[in-house]
């Protein structure tokens, strides 16, 4: 089994070609939203009934995007070229999809990194508008973060320096130009960043071909095979159809053994609650900033637009031949099912374990300097935008100035009747208390966004390390962020 998709160059220029039309509209969409009213569209609902339908789930096998490689390391670093660019993918058997892609691909080629070993990542923007490239969850000096106003003009290039000075985490990077981030990640414009780190490697915990980045997203889809995306500012993107690493509702073939699964939801604003079968037992290890202290055992996963959580799933328990179904527990009937694993004979040899007892200590933080309420608020006025203490995002004013080193009590504050996954940039915070109840210690580790529910209060403590400058922070349901749910802070010495 070879689960790695062609490198994006094996695309031929027939298949440019013969999509030439699809890409001149997907392009009409970014830059004028208005087009999206055309002609009337079958969509991926009406063709679901279909006999042979594409959208049949667990027809293909998971795809695993392809690594990135360096085209050079010296120095200890790591040196990369990525075109942003427009691309094809077969995401429906049969069809090709037109889509934005780091090197052409959806979702893009996953880079790996080891903490202590600095990547330089050379992006060309080969689109026809702006782009930038936000390393989500990344200490990133703030000049290299990909704030919404730092673009790169079409046909320019930026480097963008990573020092990896963080402990193992499951980042990932995306497009974040601001106005139209909802477009474009949902267009393709995301990839994975897998950063390792010694302490991580001596829990013996599943590798290689057992440590699976997973990407959620839903989409929807027209007659020709093309995404379909409608705009919705309150309610966000809803697509009914679910995709893996790009594809629909996959199935992956699995040892019995022990997995380490790397969730991510990249989805625009849809969440999940992950249920294994009817409600087994899975090892929660890691969230978004890394690994918790200890595996925390769990039957039901929620996951929001721009989490990660890693769990252990141990195989050994299931007979071969058994196919367990991942449910997402919120889902509609088409998006319920979100992977097949088929439980093949094999894994005898096992070495990795479910670590027993403490994987790492948690930094203590400096106590809090400040206490702030940020009120998370549709305004309805003259135009429908989403806004937070009462304001939407200027980029050239500073919403608050932290300093370095220190800590604030930051109170998500909903009364919107609209779940928000808050995020911030270039830092990780810990949640400190929920309004509806106990923090689950799955969310007690390093975490860059949490999602507050309607009604909810959720105190977090950012820790303002390890850069000063300008960062932002804004909801990560997209439609929310692009309209204008978002504040700027300036961490200052
Ligand atoms: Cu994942 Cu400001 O973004
Ligand atoms: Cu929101």
């Amino acid at each position: 089994m070879n689960p790695f998709r062609p490198p994006a160059d094996a695309w031929s220029r027939r298949d440019f070609m013969r999509n030439s039309m699809g890409s001149f509209a997907l392009l009409c969409t970014i830059g004028a939203p208005a087009t999206l009213k055309g002609k009337k569209v079958v969509t991926s609902a009406a063709r679901r009934a279909q006999a042979g339908s594409p959208f049949a789930p667990f027809q293909v096998d998971l795809p695993i995007m392809p690594e990135l490689s360096p085209v050079r390391s010296e120095h200890g670093v790591d040196v990369y070229d990525v075109d942003i660019r427009e691309g094809i993918a077969e995401i429906l058997p049969g069809f090709q999809t037109p889509i934005y892609g780091y090197e052409g691909i959806y979702p893009g080629p996953t880079i790996r990194a080891r903490k202590g070993r600095a990547a330089i990542v050379r992006q060309s923007n080969r689109l026809t508008f702006d782009s930038n490239v936000h390393l989500h969850g990344g200490y990133v000096p703030a000049a290299h973060d990909g704030h919404p106003m730092d673009v790169i003009k079409p046909g320019a290039r930026f480097d963008y320096s990573y020092p990896n000075d963080q402990d193992a985490a499951f980042l990932w990077y995306h497009d974040h130009a601001h106005g139209r981030t909802a477009r474009t990640l949902y267009y393709g414009l995301l990839g994975a960043y897998i950063l390792h780190d010694e302490r991580e490697e001596r829990l013996d915990l599943p590798r290689d071909e057992y440590d699976v980045p997973l990407i959620l997203a839903d989409h929807a889809f027209n007659r020709d095979g093309s995404f379909r995306y409608a705009e919705n500012v309150d309610l966000g993107f809803r697509g009914d159809t679910i995709l893996v690493n790009g594809a629909v509702t996959p199935r992956m073939r699995v040892e019995r053994r022990l997995y380490r699964l790397r969730f991510l939801n990249a989805s625009n604003a849809r969440s999940y609650d992950l249920r294994l079968g009817q409600g087994r037992e899975v090892m929660q290890i890691a969230s978004d900033g890394g690994l918790l202290e200890r595996p925390v055992a769990r039957t039901s996963v929620p996951l929001h637009p721009a989490e990660r959580i890693e769990l252990l799933v141990d195989f050994r328990q299931f007979r071969p031949g058994s196919e367990i179904v991942l449910q997402n527990a919120l889902g509609e009937p088409s998006t319920k099912s979100v992977i097949r694993f088929d439980v093949v004979r094999g894994g005898g040899s096992e070495e990795a374990r479910v670590p027993r007892g403490r994987m790492r200590t948690l930094e203590r933080l400096p106590a809090p300097n400040e206490s702030r309420r940020w009120d998370l608020t549709l305004d309805t006025g003259t135009a429908v935008q989403w806004q937070i203490a009462g304001r939407g995002f200027d980029p050239t004013r500073i919403d608050v100035r932290p300093r370095l080193g220190t800590t604030e009590l930051w109170q998500w504050h909903n009364p919107s009747n609209r779940l928000h996954p808050m995020h911030l940039h270039g830092m990780l915070f810990r949640v400190v208390e929920r309004s509806t109840g106990v923090v689950h210690p799955g969310d007690r580790g390093w975490k860059d966004t949490i999602g507050v529910q309607p009604g909810e209060t959720v105190t977090v403590q950012p820790w303002f390390v390890p850069y000063t400058g300008k960062y932002v922070f804004h909801c990560h349901a997209l439609e929310h962020g692009d309209k204008a749910m978002m504040l700027q802070l300036e961490v200052v010495a």
